[in-house]
């Protein structure tokens, strides 16, 4: 028996599939054309996404990377949430639909799904290669322009993904405390850049501020304790290097890591993390250095020794983002 096919498979099919036909240079040249326009164009004034060339470059370029750290962050949520699944979801700022291709790779089965964007070719290649994922058949995507006359209904779930980077701070003020207001539950996330960090860190100031709890990455919602400026906290995605992205940067690497910050909070009652590691551990002989996020609003570092047994195995298997200790099976 054929093994099922998971959602990233399916997407990183129709993906490629989109490029069937496109001479690899015409390709390439629509990835450096949407670079350069998303260079130093923050917030955008239009939409960067204007035709179907521009949003083929961003789904087969920068789509792999945007599903994969969506859905690492709806991991580490789904985890603080067991036995949640949302009945419904938004998702705002939507584009390509990464972030719905994401949430149907976390919870399985299928929910209505609206995705709302003011680039109406992103929408229409999203809607196509939805086609392909049975959970996003169903799928609205509405042309709508985000900012403070948003209007949403309520939902169980918004998803918020690479997106506040591109509105002004009143816009990006509005766009979350409507999410809060409409939504159970949140997750917002950007580039793991200082930036997207501080845009993260506003966006949960204003889910706290809403009644929301933070179930993921933080194992509180007091605070952080990153001095701002002096660090930020972020993650890291592997993603598989397309044919395309190996054209466009060159090398023959197989997969790149792509850096994101995240928050996930609720309205309902949460199990964050007892601890969460906070940058890549390090092995040593016959020890694991563990920096970590802890529930007392501070940054530590953990030795973990051969001496501590079945701790030091698992430390040696957890990873960067991992809760710790690690949580019971089951
Ligand atoms: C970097 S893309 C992210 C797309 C998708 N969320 C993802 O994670 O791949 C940013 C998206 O935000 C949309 N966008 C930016 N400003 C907007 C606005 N003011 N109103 C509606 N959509 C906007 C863009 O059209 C684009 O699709």
């Amino acid at each position: 028996m054929n093994a099922p096919v998971s959602p990233a498979d399916t997407l990183r099919a129709a993906l490629a599939g989109l490029l069937d036909g496109l001479p690899p240079k015409q390709a390439a040249q629509a990835v450096e054309r949407l670079i350069v326009n998303y260079r130093g164009r923050t917030p955008t004034d239009a939409p960067v996404l204007r035709d179907r060339s521009d949003v083929v470059a961003y789904a087969a370029y920068r789509m792999p990377a945007t599903f994969e750290a969506v859905s690492a962050a709806l991991a580490e949520f789904a985890d603080a949430v067991p036995g949640w699944t949302p009945g419904s979801h938004v998702d705002i700022g939507g584009g390509t639909g990464a972030a719905t291709w994401a949430v149907s790779a976390t919870w399985d089965g299928q929910r209505p799904v609206t995705v709302l964007d003011w680039a109406e070719p992103a929408l229409a290649l999203g809607r196509e290669i939805a086609a392909a994922n049975p959970a996003l058949k169903a799928a609205e995507w509405h042309r709508s322009r985000i900012g403070s006359a948003l209007a949403l209904e309520s939902t169980d779930l918004v998803t918020v993904s690479y997106v506040l980077g591109e509105l002004t701070e009143a816009d990006r003020a509005a766009v979350v405390d409507t999410a809060a207001s409409a939504a159970q539950a949140v997750v917002v996330v950007e580039p793991g850049t200082p930036e997207g960090y501080a845009r993260v860190i506003e966006a949960r100031d204003r889910l706290i501020g809403a009644g929301f709890q933070v179930a993921a990455p933080c194992p509180h919602s007091a605070a952080c304790p990153i001095v701002p400026g002096e660090d930020w906290c972020h993650f890291s995605a592997r993603v598989s290097r397309s044919s395309l992205h190996r054209q466009v940067k060159g090398g023959s690497l197989a997969y790149e890591d792509e850096k994101f910050s995240y928050v996930a909070a609720a309205r309902f009652p949460v199990h964050p993390a007892a601890s969460r590691v906070v940058r890549r551990p390090q092995i040593r002989k016959g020890q694991v250095l563990l920096d970590l996020c802890g529930p007392d609003e501070s940054l530590h570092r953990d030795t973990v020794t051969k001496r501590h047994g079945p701790l030091y195995r698992a430390a040696r298997d957890t990873d960067w983002g991992d809760p710790w200790p690690p949580p019971p099976e089951g």
